[in-house]
């Protein structure tokens, strides 16, 4: 079994303190920042956008890892890339001319990332696997950090693997939504390379730096 990355949520974290959070996490078990931007129409909140990711950029010593939950994300790409994106990821159900909008990720420079909700079948990504570099399965409704992880994400993290290694695409396989120290290795063993977590690093008593401490050891 191999050692997946691990990418806390920002969007758990105190958000009157980003720098203070990217600053302690530059030296912690995390290998990307996650970066969750919601728009009130894809999905029923709204968090943050370009710039806050503009202002966090220059503290976070990791990749950003941009989760756009927002409609007719190709409006938005380059501005996000500008921002400090090193990854986009956009949402399946967000774009019906995907493959256009996976192929604008790319030429801006960035790595390009589809994710899934949780009644999108893995199978719709057939076509495209093989040109991604990331697909997201959502483990909870989009929109809301601190939900509880859907079960079925299992399964679908092991169908996804297997179309994965059919289509002959190299896609890391990113899990997201109610990620915690109990799901994450049965995950790994699913197929999971990318493990995103909010809640569970940013509100454990213990803080966020020896919450991803031990995460990572246990799936050592
Ligand atoms: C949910 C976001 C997630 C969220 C995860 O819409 O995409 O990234 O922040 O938070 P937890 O780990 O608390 O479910
Ligand atoms: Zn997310």
């Amino acid at each position: 079994r191999h050692e997946p990355l691990l990418a806390p949520s920002l969007l758990a974290s105190d958000l009157a303190n980003l720098q203070a959070t990217a600053e302690t996490l530059a030296g912690a078990e995390a290998d990307w920042l996650h970066f969750d931007v919601m728009d009130g129409r894809f999905v029923p909140n709204i968090s943050f956008g370009l710039p806050v990711l503009e202002a966090l950029r220059p503290h976070a010593r990791q990749p950003i890892d941009v989760h756009l939950m927002i409609e007719q994300p190709e409006n938005y790409l380059a501005a996000f890339r500008d921002a400090g994106a090193t990854n986009i990821t956009v949402h399946y159900e967000t774009c019906p001319h995907l493959h256009r909008v996976v192929e604008q990720i790319k030429s801006l420079g960035c790595t390009a990332g589809v994710a899934l909700n949780p009644a999108t079948p893995v199978s719709l990504l057939e076509d495209i696997a093989a040109d991604l570099d990331v697909v997201l399965i959502m483990s909870v409704n989009p929109g809301f950090g601190g939900q509880t992880f859907i079960p079925n994400t299992l399964r679908k993290v092991a169908a996804l693997k297997e179309l994965l290694l059919d289509q002959g695409s190299g896609a890391l396989i990113e899990v997201d939504g109610g990620v915690n120290e109990t799901n994450a290795g049965p995950l790994v063993e699913a197929g999971a390379d990318v493990l995103v977590a909010g809640s569970f690093v940013f509100k454990s008593p213990g803080g966020a730096v020896p919450t991803l401490a031990r995460l990572r050891k246990k799936l050592r």
